[in-house]
């Protein structure tokens, strides 16, 4: 059965080395010779593909313009999930790129049909977040999709132009016109870095999570077609695994009472830690007998993601969770202190961002 992922969709993904075979999604190991400095992400298969990725590195080391370009759908709060995403650009601004990020409030607006104000302000917010986890304010640009010029509303225009109903549903399946918008919207956000308005042409790199590729193969499509009319060309891609919520399925914004928020208070985080899904066994017995199965655990998932670099110190963890030495209960009151302390540091360094309203001086906010 073919697959088909669905960038707005609820659920995890099960089986990523398929996606690899399937829609020809390369294996990052293959580039780890071209980065000079390797992000555990990498050598964790957390980011596990790519696209092009490799000519986007050489032309970072040969000194070419190259930019990397994200975005967030301001729905909901910021979570260990967008964290991701912010640990990946801080790692590429400190390899020197430039970083750019879109805050999609049109995507957000047409698709979840949030209002407005409140998509407005939730963006404000994840920018906020994101130069708390340690984007630096003055290097990075950020932008309100709502807020962006002509020149890159025209672009959406265009591209509607060359792309059919057909190649639409054969990427997304069904279509709402909303969602098409969208999708064209995501790729001005990709692409616009490449125009003359906009600095000229740059290698673009769009780090996202899997669920993102049908925007990513559309983006490429469309380069494609307007390489000659406008000089734009293939973005570079990679992709990081989805991490779950804690009761195995996607985090998502929308589903608040399975997700780590990065503004949660102590309280919160602890009480949704009590029922996180572990790879634990029936009885206690029974796990010091066969170990634990930390491949099906979420609290594994949030050492492995957030609470430890050291891949000597995570090996610990998954050593005396498969032996049985160590059994759920210690494993997760341990995961969650490291991650309080975590959280905690990121919730002052939050607070002095807002108080700062460094966002309000560095970013054109759309009125609402
Ligand atoms: N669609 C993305 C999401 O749901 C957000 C997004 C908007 C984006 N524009 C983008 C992601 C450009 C990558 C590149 O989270
Ligand atoms: Fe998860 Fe730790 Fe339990 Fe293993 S011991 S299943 S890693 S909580």
């Amino acid at each position: 059965m073919s697959t088909r992922l669905d960038p707005w969709g609820h659920f995890a993904i099960e089986d990523y080395e398929k996606l690899l075979v399937e829609f020809g999604i390369r294996p990052i190991n293959e580039v780890y010779g071209l980065i000079s400095r390797l992000h555990p992400y990498f050598t964790r298969k957390v980011v596990f593909g790519h696209r092009d990725f490799d000519k986007w590195l050489e032309d970072l080391r040969a000194g070419h313009k190259v930019a990397v370009l994200t975005g967030f759908m301001p729905s909901g709060r910021p979570h260990l999930g967008t964290a991701m995403v912010y640990e990946e650009l801080k790692f590429f601004q400190e390899l020197g790129a430039h970083v750019k990020i879109a805050i999609a409030d049109a995507e957000a607006y047409v698709v979840r049909r949030e209002d407005r104000r409140t998509t407005i302000l939730n963006g404000v917010d994840f920018i906020a977040h994101a130069i708390a986890w340690g984007l630096d304010p003055e290097k990075t640009e950020f932008y309100f999709q709502t807020a962006m010029k002509e020149e890159y509303y025209r672009l959406i225009q265009m591209f509607s132009k060359k792309i059919t109903m057909a190649e639409m549903e054969a990427i997304y399946g069904e279509l709402s016109p909303g969602k098409i918008i969208a999708s064209l919207t995501q790729a001005a956000d990709i692409l616009h870095l490449q125009l003359d308005s906009y600095g000229g042409f740059k290698n673009i790199l769009v780090p996202v999570g899997a669920d993102q590729d049908p925007h990513l193969r559309l983006t490429r499509d469309i380069a494609d077609r307007f390489e000659g009319e406008l000089g734009l060309k293939r973005p570079a891609s990679i992709y990081h695994k989805l991490i779950r919520g804690l009761d195995g399925n996607k985090m998502s914004k929308s589903r608040p009472e399975f997700a780590i928020h990065l503004d949660e208070d102590e309280e919160t985080v602890r009480k949704k830690f009590v029922n996180a899904l572990t790879g634990g066994r029936a009885t206690a017995e029974e796990q010091r007998r066969l170990g634990g199965e930390p491949w099906k655990c979420t609290v594994y998932e949030v050492y492995l993601y957030h609470l430890i670099r050291e891949d000597e110190k995570l090996k610990e963890v998954y050593d005396d969770c498969v032996s049985g030495r160590v059994l759920c209960g210690e494993c997760k009151r341990k995961a969650l202190n490291l991650l309080l302390e975590r959280l905690k540091n990121h919730r002052e360094k939050y607070r002095e961002v807002k108080e700062s309203n460094i966002v309000e001086k560095i970013v054109n906010i759309p009125s609402f």
